[in-house]
């Protein structure tokens, strides 16, 4: 009796001596943001090559976006204070995560590879499966992820940003008012997001005129959009086709992720592993790869594209040998009987693209003409918080 009630004792010490630490440790990382005297100018967007405009639809609101800056890093939008969107959409990675998976608010990993962040106010569905079409409502659903942010009822998200006094002038400013619901968190989000412009690339800069590709890099353009198929999907100013779609590109026979759901015309099957072609901007700073971050980098990729794409019987028709619709043009196979590939009951073969090593590294070096740099430089798209001791 007498060592139980010791044992107790000391254990509810321990316990109290656990909680107060934690209390303390607590409030010593309490974070604020530091922010500019003048905003930073978020609507000063730079035209890409064609005349693209990489907001989209979306009106840049300077005051918006400021607000939006501060919760993109605000760590107290998660259960455990600790994680923020960009804890996995990370600035120097072009808004992707450098891990395969991201750990999320209790170091669970989330089931996908984090996306980069790419010209979002242009492109019409978001996520791998593209389950989402309004950037608006999308961009507030990782704070309720049970493994993401973990934060499910927005009654709770609401008094935690009520507790913190920077939001007062921030929404004031933003919307004219300091009232704070979730329909403004989502609005202020998106126009952070959208306004994170990628159009600054060798690329662009090409196209308009302003430089030349060295040799190495144009043999890889005319790979991409005349020899190989790569521009039927990855095609239009995001590379990432014209409207979002999803395609089985052959990773696996049997997919662990289904991907989008939905019924394979040519099959009558369940859909097995369409996945949202991603756009190729900033491709060079954004692996690892695919919705699973298989693989590690473009070299990777690019094996994978030439000798390694499997005779999954959903394999896009652009994918398999005989396919002839050439570079740079998307033809909708929905229903159309394509002579030579449209017969499902054929032997699938998937495309062997035969590439050498040069003309991989010319591949390659095209691709890393599509990076704009600054995006993981500019301070307007950094981390505005600072530790504070309060
Ligand atoms: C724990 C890591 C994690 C956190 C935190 C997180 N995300 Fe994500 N984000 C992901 C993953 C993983 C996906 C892909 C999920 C899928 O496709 O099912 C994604 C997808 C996205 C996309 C879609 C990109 C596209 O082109 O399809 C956007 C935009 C986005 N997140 C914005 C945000 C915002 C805004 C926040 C903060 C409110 C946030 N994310 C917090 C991991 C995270
Ligand atoms: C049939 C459509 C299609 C064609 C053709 C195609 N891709 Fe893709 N690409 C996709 C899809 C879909 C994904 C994502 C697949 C996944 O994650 O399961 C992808 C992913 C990629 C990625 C990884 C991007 C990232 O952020 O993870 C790169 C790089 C890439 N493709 C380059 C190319 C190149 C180079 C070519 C030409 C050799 C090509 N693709 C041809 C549809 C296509």
């Amino acid at each position: 009796m007498k060592t139980i009630s010791v044992l107790l004792l000391s254990t509810l010490a321990s316990f109290v001596l656990v909680v107060s630490c934690k209390k303390e440790s607590a409030s010593a990382v309490a974070r604020v943001p530091q922010l500019p005297d003048e905003v930073f100018k978020y609507d000063e967007i730079s035209t890409g090559s064609n005349g693209f405009n990489p907001s989209g639809s979306f009106l840049i609101d300077n005051n918006m976006s400021t607000l939006g800056r501060v919760l993109f890093y605000e760590t107290q939008l998660s259960r455990n204070n600790r994680v923020s969107c960009g804890s996995c959409h990370l600035q120097s990675a072009a808004f992707a995560d450098v891990a395969k998976f991201s750990n999320g608010f209790e170091n669970a990993k989330t089931l996908r590879n984090t996306p980069a962040i790419v010209n979002a106010g242009t492109q019409t569905s978001y996520f791998w499966d593209m389950r989402e079409s309004n950037l608006s409502a999308m961009v507030t659903q990782p704070i309720g992820n049970h493994i993401e942010m973990g934060l499910d009822q927005p009654e709770y998200i609401l008094a935690k940003l009520k507790k913190l006094p920077y939001y007062e002038s921030l929404f004031t400013n933003a919307f004219g008012s300091a009232e704070i619901t979730m329909d403004k968190v989502g609005a202020a989000l998106s126009n952070f997001v959208a306004s994170m412009a990628s159009v600054q690339t060798k690329y662009d800069a090409v196209a308009m005129g302003q430089t030349a590709f060295t040799e190495e890099e144009q043999r890889g353009k005319d790979l991409f959009f005349m020899e190989l198929p790569c521009s039927s999907c990855h095609g239009g100013e995001n590379f990432s086709g014209w409207g979002s779609m999803t395609q089985n590109i052959g990773l696996e026979m049997d997919y662990e992720d289904n991907g989008e759901p939905g019924t394979d015309w040519m099959t009558g099957k369940d859909r097995d592993g369409w996945f949202k072609v991603p756009s190729l901007r900033n491709v060079a700073l954004t692996g690892p790869y695919m919705h699973d971050g298989r693989f590690a980098t473009l070299e990777e990729v690019i094996d994978f594209y030439n000798e390694g794409i499997q005779p999954h019987e959903q394999l896009s028709f652009m994918l398999r040998e005989g396919w002839n619709g050439g570079g740079g043009i998307f033809t909708p196979f929905e229903g159309d009987f394509i002579p030579g590939v449209g017969d499902s009951s054929s032997v699938i073969q998937p495309l062997k693209l035969q590439l050498n090593s040069d003309e991989k590294r010319a591949l390659i070096a095209f691709l890393k003409t599509l990076s704009d740099e600054k995006i993981s430089s500019d301070v307007k798209f950094s981390d505005p918080f600072v530790a504070a001791s309060n």
